[in-house]
């Protein structure tokens, strides 16, 4: 069993944290994507990091996202209010079909509503991503969707990307598995996440005093 090592903060609580937001998993109990997507959060949190997650369960009462229009409803309003803070962002996707899910596809698409803010869409954060598959063609097929997904609303893939053959892998009941491979894939994303994402952070306090420096 992998438990997590001995990470120390990279931050000292409430002194700028990073806020990294976690979107991702299914419907389904024992979600592997979910299993992968918490443990990554939870190592971001014990590098210093605050984090949110929205899950499969949340993710489910999403309406299909509808630009034309405004109202949002409760779990819609609140993503959008925890990405507009996130310093980083990882999602989860299982793969359905050789690609990203319905189910998370949805809301990534309700990041349109971020189109008009000083920082619009992921602009400028890293974005950790994870993939399961009941094989390896189907997950790398998705993490690939979800780099090009990413890349279009301008965020950063961390160079490390998590595929997960969930034929093959298993989490426990507390989101640890004891493949080494994927804890070391989760570790790195959640380092990344924090570390780029406190720049984030940083640069985000510099206000118009930096902006040109
Ligand atoms: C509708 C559907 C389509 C799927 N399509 C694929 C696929 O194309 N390739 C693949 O490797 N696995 C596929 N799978 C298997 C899932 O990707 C795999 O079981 C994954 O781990 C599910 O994620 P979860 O554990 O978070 O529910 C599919 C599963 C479902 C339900």
């Amino acid at each position: 069993m992998i438990i997590f090592g001995e990470e120390k903060p990279m931050y000292e609580p409430g002194s700028g944290r990073p806020h990294i937001v976690g979107i991702g998993g299914t419907t389904r109990s024992a979600s592997s994507s979910e299993a992968a997507l918490r443990m990554c959060l939870r190592l971001a949190e014990k590098l210093g990091a605050s984090t949110a997650a929205f899950v499969g369960a949340d993710l489910a009462k999403l309406p299909m996202y509808n630009p034309g229009v405004a109202e949002r409803g409760e779990v819609g309003a609140k993503l959008a209010a925890e990405l507009r803070r996130a310093d980083g962002v990882v999602i989860a996707s299982a793969g359905y079909h050789g690609g990203v899910s319905g189910l998370v596809k949805n809301a990534i698409d309700y990041l349109e509503d971020l189109r008009e803010d000083q920082r619009p869409y992921l602009q400028g954060m890293p974005v950790g991503l994870i993939a399961t598959g009941a094989g390896w063609q189907g997950a790398v097929m998705t993490l690939s969707q979800l780099r090009t997904i990413v890349h279009a609303l301008r965020g950063w893939p961390t160079p490390m990307g998590a595929v997960i053959n969930s034929a093959e892998v298993s989490f426990d009941r507390d989101f640890c598995t004891d493949d080494a491979q994927v804890a070391f894939q989760l570790e790195t994303i959640a380092c990344d996440l924090v570390g780029f994402g406190s720049k984030v952070t940083c640069m985000a306090g510099l206000g118009s005093e930096g902006a040109g420096q």
